[in-house]
């Protein structure tokens, strides 16, 4: 019997904010494996803010997703035929065969991952692209000291939570931004950050003052915007922003910067980078991010939205600040 294979496709370009109507489900039946194939049964499927990006026609560090195709995304699963003597039966994976319940490939993009120790979802989140997103921009941008402020705003997500819990293990003061009370009493009170701001109450630029009293000497920006600002305005001199993300802009008009002339009083060093650009990190990275979390010394929370025809939702709804922490869909 046919084994019909359920995806998710662009549909759709988005004009301005991107909606439900932009992602169309199909079914299409899965070809026979063809000598030195492997096929995979995703279990889960990471959904992470790049997405957006690619959803657009316009000029990027990546090539737009073509309409009609499979929605990219990392995926982590199990392997349950195979014709290439590297796989077998039962073997975990991960790979990026995005928004679909079963990937076929030569196996050259996919990794066996062990989870003895780590589970399986876990590779899609602290010991996976967002790990090493914290990893990279902290270690080999903000290059933190002992002593030092460091900010990361979006705290409670996938990528800043990681980051906050390495910036206090380099011995650093780790003050949050968040959106909202309970994220930001997850931020401080489970993943041990010293202070965490709600960008959402009170006024944020006097909260963050208040929160770092000796100024911010790394900067690890998520989100743009407003929140740059702000962080802008706390930036000692020689301080470093690692530019990882702006969330705030992807739906929305750019937000233009309000004290531009800071970068150059306070003789700062603005870095943007690309994670999958730094491959060479990507071992030593993800090795110590295993061992912390084998060892339940990096705490990390998932938001997981069940059934693949949950995916767009779930997707919009983390553009907007719904998740707590990494957002995943649970495939079966
Ligand atoms: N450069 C790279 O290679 C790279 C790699 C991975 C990720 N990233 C970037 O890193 C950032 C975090 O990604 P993630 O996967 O860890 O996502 P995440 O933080 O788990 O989820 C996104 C969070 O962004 C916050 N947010 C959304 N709209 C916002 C707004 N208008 N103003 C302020 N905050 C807003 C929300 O948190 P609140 O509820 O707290 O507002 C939301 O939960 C994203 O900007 C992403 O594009 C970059």
């Amino acid at each position: 019997m046919t084994q019909t294979n359920r995806q998710i496709l662009l549909a759709s370009r988005p004009e301005g904010a991107a909606s439900v109507d932009n992602f169309r489900l199909v079914e299409t039946p899965l070809a026979p494996l063809e000598e030195g194939q492997v096929r995979v049964r995703n279990h889960f499927l990471s959904l992470d803010p790049y997405m957006r990006g690619r959803m657009n026609d316009s000029k990027s560090y990546a090539a737009p997703q073509p309409l009609g195709s499979v929605m990219i995304g990392g995926t982590a699963g199990e392997v349950v035929e195979s014709r290439n003597a590297k796989f077998k039966t039962g073997d975990k994976v991960v790979g990026m065969f995005g928004w679909q319940e079963f990937g076929t490939s030569n196996g050259g993009d996919l990794h066996v991952v062990d989870t003895t120790h780590v589970p399986l979802s876990a590779y899609l989140g602290p010991v996976g692209m967002p790990g090493v997103t914290a990893w990279y921009g902290l270690n080999r941008i903000i290059e933190p000291k002992a002593g030092q402020t460091v900010v990361v705003s979006a705290a409670s997500g996938a990528v800043g939570s990681v980051v906050g819990q390495l910036a206090k293990r380099a011995g650093c003061r780790a003050v949050g931004i968040a959106g909202g009370a309970q994220k930001c009493r997850y931020v401080v009170e489970t993943l041990g950050f010293d202070a965490c701001i709600d960008y959402k109450a009170g006024n944020l630029y006097q909260d963050l003052k208040a929160a770092t009293p000796d100024g911010v000497d790394g900067y690890f920006e998520n989100v743009g915007g407003e929140v740059l600002d702000a962080a802008l305005a706390r930036m000692n001199a020689f301080g470093r922003i690692a530019l990882c993300g702006m969330i705030a802009c992807y739906d929305a008009q750019p937000v233009p910067l309000r004290h531009p002339q800071l970068l150059l009083t306070q003789r700062l060093l603005v870095q943007g980078f690309i994670v999958s650009e730094h491959m060479d990190v990507w071992p030593q990275a993800l090795a110590e991010l295993g061992t912390l979390v084998a060892k339940h010394q990096l705490a990390y929370r998932e938001t997981v939205a069940e059934g693949l025809e949950k995916a767009p939702g779930a997707f919009l709804g983390m553009l907007k600040g719904q998740n707590f922490g990494k957002q995943l869909v649970k495939l079966i």
